[in-house]
């Protein structure tokens, strides 16, 4: 296997007390410039611990734009679900700031988490049902969301019925029910095969381009984060912190030998993270 030529992939070190703009910017004269993307989601400072444990999360900086597809990389056990909540206002933070969206954020989870008795389009209709959307409406929105997931065949169909891909179309479908500007995913298609798992990033993309949302996505994959973010993030472990980022270029997409380029130096990077606390 070929070395990965680390010179020719762009990495940007983070370092612990970088302000979270600062990091990504390549603007010369932001005074003069066009206006920056508006930013969604940000994190700054932001730890957390559970009781009197270790620090699961340290100083966690990062921007986030709205329209921004955001890959959040990290091992098992670093604390990316717990940022992923904490962003979602699930979890406190025990210190830091952090900046989101007034109207919240909807959040799919790597089980689909349907209700087992109702048909695909039922855990949809209930989603905009909660958001107190109307029957009729309910009924129209519910399908053309499933027509946007590719599942509108499957719409009567319950959840033991369906395949796990198909699961995640509906919860998927159920997410953006909620019609939020923030989507947060939390490792959803880790337990799919392969081949399913690629045909739901290519939807993913299509959706994301189609709705606009800003979408944060966790994963432990490095090929998924790459193929999906437009930025990837990489948390370290114990504590967590935000310690490397990349962005993904339209080469990366297009030129398979420049993502694997990518790929290699994210996975090594990676790595070293695992090793240092091993
Ligand atoms: N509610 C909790 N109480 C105590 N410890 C927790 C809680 N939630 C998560 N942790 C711990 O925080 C660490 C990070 O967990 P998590 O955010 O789930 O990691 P990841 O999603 O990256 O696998 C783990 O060591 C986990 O045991
Ligand atoms: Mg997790």
């Amino acid at each position: 296997m070929a070395a990965t030529p680390e010179a020719a992939v762009s990495e940007t070190a983070v370092s612990e007390t970088a302000v979270p703009h600062a990091a990504v910017s390549t603007d010369p004269a932001p005074s003069l410039a066009a206006p920056r993307r508006e930013a969604a989601v940000v994190l700054e400072n932001l730890g957390k611990r559970f009781g009197s444990g270790a620090p699961v999360l340290e100083d966690v900086n990062a921007t986030i734009g709205q329209g921004e597809f955001v890959a959040l990389l990290g091992a098992s056990g670093c604390g990316k679900s717990t940022l992923l909540n904490i962003i979602a206002g699930l979890e406190e933070p025990s210190s830091g700031a952090l900046e989101v969206p007034s109207d919240g954020a909807a959040f799919m989870f790597q089980d689909s988490a349907l209700f087992p008795w109702i048909s695909a389009r039922g855990n949809v209709e209930l989603a905009l049902k909660l958001r107190g959307v109307g029957r009729a409406e309910r009924r129209t929105r519910a399908m053309e969301l499933l027509e946007l997931v590719h599942l509108a065949e499957a719409a009567d169909k319950r959840p033991h019925e369906l395949s796990g891909g198909m699961r995640q179309r509906v919860s998927l479908a159920r997410a953006l029910a909620q019609d939020r500007p923030l989507l947060l995913m939390d490792e959803p298609f880790a337990a799919l095969d392969a081949i399913t798992r690629d045909l739901l990033h290519d939807e993913l993309e299509r959706i994301w381009k189609e709705t606009g949302r800003t979408i944060v996505f966790v994963t432990h994959n490095v090929r998924e984060a790459v193929r999906l973010g437009q930025r990837v993030l990489l948390l370290s472990s114990r504590p967590g912190r935000v310690v490397a980022q990349w962005e993904v270029s339209e080469e990366h997409r297009t030129n398979a030998g420049k993502a694997g380029e990518l790929t290699g130096a994210i996975t090594t990077r990676l790595r070293e993270e695992i090793r240092r606390h091993a």
